[in-house]
């Protein structure tokens, strides 16, 4: 089967490759693809692959048995579904597809049975929303989720290379500026709406008419599919910040029925894709960059006994994207719905 890589110079189909590398993910053949022309092939399991500009070489596709979209929202519009219907699986990376009712939304740990042989476009998540889901759908399963009160913390690799290419500029500005005792003085954004070094900033994506960001809507609409669970009241505040890569997220969740903190605990310990850090023990994104699992910590009472509050680190390139990418294939795979190499 040959397998296709769109985005492979990105951030997540840079990740991408390495998870079909470490986890001996199957293929005859490996076609990458880029926005432009210029980039060095690329080696995986010693298999060394040229780097296609897309624009001239989009019919090679065709030849794919899988692809992974990890390029821009209108690569994945104009041709995955094109792809899907002639007989590939396509994993899209990208947030076209995510609320289509057609398109599976899937995070394996959550809702693998959501999948279905005739549905061969496949979305993967919204990296903030990915970490919220396996961390609470134990929890919603236990009591049902009524209201959940979010507020994420974004690494800038979230918001792709060039980003947090602009971040490593600003840095050293900020630092020379630090030396000196002055502020600094940074050249106007290309990538964020406001220079991230030494800052926070309070919007991810572009604001609607009611004063919600993309991010925040997203996170919300996505977490209702994800879990089929359509009535639950979501409010998120999402901000980056100047963090490499992983997503932290603080999160009141407020339930139906009461809430066992001590029952909360136990079931997290053994779920799926989770790691709990307990005592006063908790995660950071920089301890957590580069590891597969969301891990949670600070979990605690809330205001009354329906109410649990958590503290959940994700890396947004591995569980975010590339690493729930292939785990999709791999199930796929498992169920025998893929044509083998
Ligand atoms: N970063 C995250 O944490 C994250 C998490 C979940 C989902 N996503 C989604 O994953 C996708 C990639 O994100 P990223 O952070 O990896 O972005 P990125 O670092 O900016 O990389 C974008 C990649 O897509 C390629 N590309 C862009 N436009 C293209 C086109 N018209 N045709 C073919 N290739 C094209 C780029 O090629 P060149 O190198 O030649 O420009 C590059 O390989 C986005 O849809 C994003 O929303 C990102």
């Amino acid at each position: 089967m040959i397998v296709g890589v769109v985005g492979a110079t990105g951030m997540v189909g840079g990740e991408l490759l390495s998870q079909i590398e470490r986890r001996r993910f199957p293929f005859s053949r490996l076609l990458l693809f880029s926005a432009s022309r210029g980039h060095a092939p690329r080696i995986v399991r010693d298999r060394r692959s040229p780097v296609l500009p897309l624009s001239s070489h989009s019919r090679l596709l065709n030849d794919c048995g899988l692809v992974f979209f990890a390029g821009s929202d209108g690569v994945s519009r104009r041709l995955a579904k094109r792809l899907a219907r002639r007989g590939a699986w396509v994993i899209d990376d990208s947030s076209a597809f995510r609320l289509d009712p057609e398109v599976p939304l899937i995070i394996p740990e959550v809702n693998a049975g959501a999948l279905r042989a005739d549905r061969r476009l496949v979305a993967g998540p919204n990296c903030t929303m990915s970490g919220l889901a396996v961390a609470l759908s134990p929890l919603h399963r236990l009591w049902k989720i009524r209201e959940l009160r979010v507020a994420s913390y974004q690494s800038v690799s979230g918001a792709g290379r060039g980003a947090l290419e602009e971040f490593a500029g600003q840095a050293a500005v900020f630092a020379q500026a630090l030396a000196k005792g002055e502020n600094p003085s940074f050249p106007k954004p290309r990538f964020l709406p406001a220079p991230i070094a030494g800052n926070v900033i309070p919007q991810v994506g572009s604001f609607d008419l009611l004063g919600r960001s993309d991010e925040e809507t997203k996170v919300a609409a996505e977490l209702a599919k994800v879990l089929g669970a359509p009535r639950i009241k979501t409010s998120v505040t999402a901000v980056r910040v100047p963090t490499i890569r992983g997503h932290a997220i603080a999160c009141w969740a407020r339930f139906h029925g009461k809430a066992d903190e001590a029952v909360a605990r136990r079931r997290l310990r053994r779920a799926p894709g989770m790691k709990l850090h307990e005592g006063s023990l908790y995660p950071t994104p920089l301890a957590a960059a580069g590891s597969g699992p969301v891990h949670v910590g600070r979990l605690r009472r809330g205001v009354d006994g329906r109410e649990l509050c958590l503290w959940i680190v994700s890396d947004n390139l591995l569980k975010g994207a590339a690493l729930n990418a292939v785990q999709i294939a791999e199930e796929i795979r498992r169920r025998g719905w893929l044509n083998e190499p």
